[in-house]
């Protein structure tokens, strides 16, 4: 499957979106090693991906990758929810660092279709966590102003693959 995006070389790209609006599906169209996630740094410290107090220890292998990825000039996908303004903050920093550019792509997928995804994931989050995280989304602007360099919406996208692929089979 190819990607979506064309992201520049080394750089750092945070999908943002909660539980069920597609990240993973999203960062399954690049190579394996590009992506970080902090889901599953949880089960193989703890054996379960929701178990919050290995969020600590999680979030240092994460920063260990990005370390040795970014400084290698490596892309970097950080497939997490990032709602949470001071996560993009330690990413932005990270980035910064190794001078290397930050993308977003934000996840604005309408909420029913959020909650109906969630429902079909293979580990279903409580449906309050997932309104909380919705509710957290920021918008282009305040990504822009935090620091990404490019803010990317997924519905456009995926709107642009489908239109090429109609292209395509015309
Ligand atoms: N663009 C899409 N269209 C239809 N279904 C999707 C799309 N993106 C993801 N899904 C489905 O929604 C569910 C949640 O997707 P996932 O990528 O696991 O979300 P997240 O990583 O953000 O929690 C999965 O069952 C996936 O197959
Ligand atoms: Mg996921």
């Amino acid at each position: 499957m190819d990607g979506l995006l064309d992201l520049p070389d080394g750089a750092l790209c945070a999908l943002v979106g909660p539980p069920g609006s597609g990240k993973s599906t999203f960062a399954a169209r690049y190579p394996d090693s590009w992506r970080v996630c902090l889901d599953v740094y949880r089960c193989l410290a703890t054996d379960s991906e929701a178990d919050q107090s290995a969020t600590p220890v999680a979030a240092e292998i994460q920063n260990l990758l990005l370390d040795a990825r970014l400084s290698r000039r490596l892309n970097v996908l950080v497939d997490s929810t990032n709602v949470f303004p001071h996560g993009r903050a330690g990413l932005l920093a990270r980035a910064r660092y190794w001078q290397r550019p930050a993308v977003a792509v934000l996840f604005d997928v309408l909420l029913p279709r959020v909650e109906a995804q969630n429902a079909g994931r293979d580990r279903v989050v409580p449906l309050h966590i997932v309104r909380e995280h919705y509710q957290l989304l920021p918008d282009v602007d305040q990504l822009h102003r935090e620091g990404f360099a490019a803010v990317h919406l997924i519905s456009e996208l995926l709107a642009t693959s489908g239109a090429l692929r109609q292209g395509t089979r015309r």
